[in-house]
């Protein structure tokens, strides 16, 4: 237990690194936190036009969920399940709360498609094509990822061995951590002002 309560700490710390606002800094495009939604992940960091920069965010983002997991699965190589869902719910709850911004951070997305990747290749496979297949279609990136994560248990439970243990626990907590920081995107979804993909915010 102890491991685990060790394995969770480390993959919040992973999870916590603000890599969009980072970018956004060293880059000279500004306080990420200042413009469009004020968001800190690639779909904002695409508003101020660097598409470099929203790509590196959505790389690094997505890399320390996966980063995290795969921490989880080398530090604990008798309990690997357990410590690979702590390593996963942990790191986004990192992003999402990163003590370093004083626990106001993104909204997961990047983070728990890396994390949901390294959790079960083929279930995270299917998310990330649901997130680029709806974004696409509808050009709403925050449609794409309210899609794939309310897919993300499901998928778990039917390509990853069935609904026990703690993996499909993980997806479930990590896809309700994630649609609940969405709701000022749900919001705008229903009345319609959510904006489209790539449009430049000042
Ligand atoms: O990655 C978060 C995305 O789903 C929505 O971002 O900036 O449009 O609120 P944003």
């Amino acid at each position: 237990l102890q491991l685990l309560a060790a394995i969770g700490v480390l993959a919040y710390g992973i999870g916590s690194v603000p890599f969009g606002l980072l970018l956004t800094q060293l880059g000279g495009a500004g306080d990420i936190r200042a413009i469009g939604s004020g968001n800190i992940g690639a779909t904002n960091v695409l508003r101020t036009g660097r598409r470099g920069l929203a790509a590196a965010t959505l790389l690094l983002d997505g890399g320390k969920g996966a980063f995290a997991v795969l921490c989880g699965f080398i530090l604990s190589p008798f309990h690997t399940a357990p410590a690979m869902a702590v390593a996963a719910l942990c790191a986004v709850i990192g992003h999402c709360f990163p003590i370093w911004l004083k626990f106001k951070g993104g909204k997961g997305v990047a983070t728990g498609l890396g994390a949901a990747l390294a959790l079960s290749p083929l279930a995270g496979l299917a998310c990330c094509a649901l997130w680029l297949g709806v974004a696409k279609l509808t050009r709403i990136s925050s449609a794409g990822a309210l899609a794939a994560f309310v897919a993300l248990p499901v998928l778990l439970v039917l390509l990853d061995g069935g609904p026990r243990g703690p993996i499909p626990l993980a997806g479930l907590l990590i896809a309700v951590l994630v649609i609940a920081r969405h709701h000022g995107n749900i919001r705008r979804l229903l009345n319609g002002t959510e904006p489209r993909i790539g449009r430049k915010t000042p």
